[in-house]
């Protein structure tokens, strides 16, 4: 298992590029599933979990195969990544093992398409992980009301469609609010279904969107994304296309709290600020300067911080996906900030690291107080989920001494090239290979 190790101190100054989206890639992978002929889809990160969701594909009879990379480079920055192509050649298998859903909850994106191409699906019940309980019902609940059946046998869910799925209206809401992948989930099974499908509640996240235009361009007829009411008319068939996967907003806002804790200077590229309005609010709010121009984002930082309140909630609010690496900013500020979590109350993981690092948090059930503090200190912190660990990564560019990441595969999960992209604008952090 490898670590970071990160010497804190140094200014954030210079251009980064940001991927694309882990989490759109993922799901738009899967709804490949459904497709006729090959599909090519570009901007796909090169992460852990996408490497997951290939073998995954591959085990459902599918050829994955990633072009080199392109000689397409955007002025000093990394070539992109070569496209990535889906070919469906055996539609024999229908089952995702334990062994792969249980490193990437998102192997639950292959229930829909798999029952509605398919019709007959066997995915392993995802379990409880780091950031708290994360149920799977309102995805087999929207799937029933298309007319597929579920049982549980060993650990699994097992899904079947006789005939063809039968589109209808729905409310897709949980207690928590909208589901995103339970939203891509339904909507994907629905493009196939005979009729028309309305889901009354749904998630108007941006990958949500941008996988309904993927799926549109295969064939699919969707109108509403983006709006809790998405109409789906269904279609024969879907056939194979070309897409390019929005850019990561959860890394682009990442990045902007990186330059903000080291008292940067950051011009990111390749990003969407649209889908990041909550966050820049709250920037602008806690002093943070944020500009663009085209697809470029350039943020600098003062170095007073002014304390604020956030709640985490569903899009366009502050996603829960930035939830740890702002809570990691907000230790520094100049007063007492108040963090809820309203997605995963549970996911306060970080706040025992960050104290341990020098940070006053004290958590309240949902709800972390955070009084600032003057500095951090360098400690050996362990990473517990993918975002905590970003967290870490931001307390520890600013601590005084050094900060020791370990468990570093979580954020080789969905960062791509993190050490690589920081070290570039003047962080000194390293990969310590166990
Ligand atoms: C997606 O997970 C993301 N994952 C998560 O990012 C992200 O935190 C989350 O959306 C919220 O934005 C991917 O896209 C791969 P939900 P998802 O269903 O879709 C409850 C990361 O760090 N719920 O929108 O699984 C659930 O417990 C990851 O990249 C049910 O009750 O999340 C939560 O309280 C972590 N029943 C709320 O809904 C269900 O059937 C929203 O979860 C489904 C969800």
């Amino acid at each position: 298992m490898d670590s970071f190790l990160i010497r804190g101190g140094n200014r954030l100054k210079g251009t980064v590029q940001i991927s694309g989206s882990k989490n759109s890639a993922l799901p738009i992978m899967a709804a490949c599933l459904m497709a006729e002929g090959k599909s090519t889809l570009k901007g796909v990160p090169r992460l852990s979990d996408i490497d997951s969701m290939s073998k995954l594909l591959g085990e459902l009879g599918c050829h994955v195969y990633r072009h080199e990379p392109a000689d397409d480079r955007d002025g000093d920055g990394p070539a992109l990544n070569g496209p990535l192509d889906i070919v469906v050649t055996d539609e024999r298998m229908c089952e995702a093992r334990y062994e792969i859903v249980r490193t990437m909850r998102a192997s639950i994106c292959v229930l829909g398409p798999l029952l509605a191409k398919r019709k007959r699906a066997i995915v392993s019940i995802p379990g409880g992980c780091a950031i708290g309980d994360r149920p799977v019902d309102l995805h087999v609940r929207g799937l029933q009301k298309l007319g597929a059946t579920f049982r549980t046998e060993n650990g699994n869910i097992v899904g079947e469609v006789h005939g063809r799925l039968r589109g209808c209206r729905m409310y897709l809401g949980g207690a928590q609010g909208p589901t995103v992948l339970g939203t891509i989930n339904v909507m994907s099974a629905a493009t196939l279904a005979e009729g028309e499908t309305v889901l009354v509640g749904a998630a108007c996240e941006p990958e949500v969107v941008d996988c309904a235009n993927m799926l549109n361009k295969m064939g699919a007829r969707i109108r509403g994304q983006g709006t809790p009411e998405i109409h789906i008319e269904g279609v024969e068939s879907l056939v194979g296309c070309e897409h390019r996967v929005i850019p990561d907003r959860i890394e682009c806002g990442t990045f902007m709290l990186a330059a903000a804790i080291t008292n940067g200077e950051l011009e990111l590229k390749r990003c969407n600020l649209d889908h990041l309005i909550a966050v820049t609010d709250r920037l602008e709010e806690v002093g943070v300067r944020v500009e663009r121009e085209n697809g470029t984002v350039f943020v600098s930082s003062a170095r007073r911080l002014n304390p604020v309140e956030m709640t985490t909630q569903p899009y366009p609010g502050f996603p829960t996906d930035l939830q740890a690496q702002l809570m990691a900013l907000l230790c520094l500020a100049d007063g007492m900030s108040v963090i809820t979590e309203r997605i995963f109350p549970d996911r306060f993981l970080h706040v025992g690291e960050l104290n341990r690092m020098g940070a006053r948090i004290r958590k309240e059930g949902a709800t972390a107080v955070i009084q600032g503090v003057k500095e951090l200190q360098g400690a050996n912190v362990m990473a517990s989920d993918l975002r905590a660990s970003a967290a870490l990564v931001l307390a520890g560019l600013v601590a005084r001494g050094t900060t020791r990441l370990d468990r570093v595969y979580h954020i080789d999960r969905g960062y791509e090239k993190i050490e690589e992209k920081l070290a570039a604008v003047g962080a000194d952090i390293e990969r310590v290979k166990e």
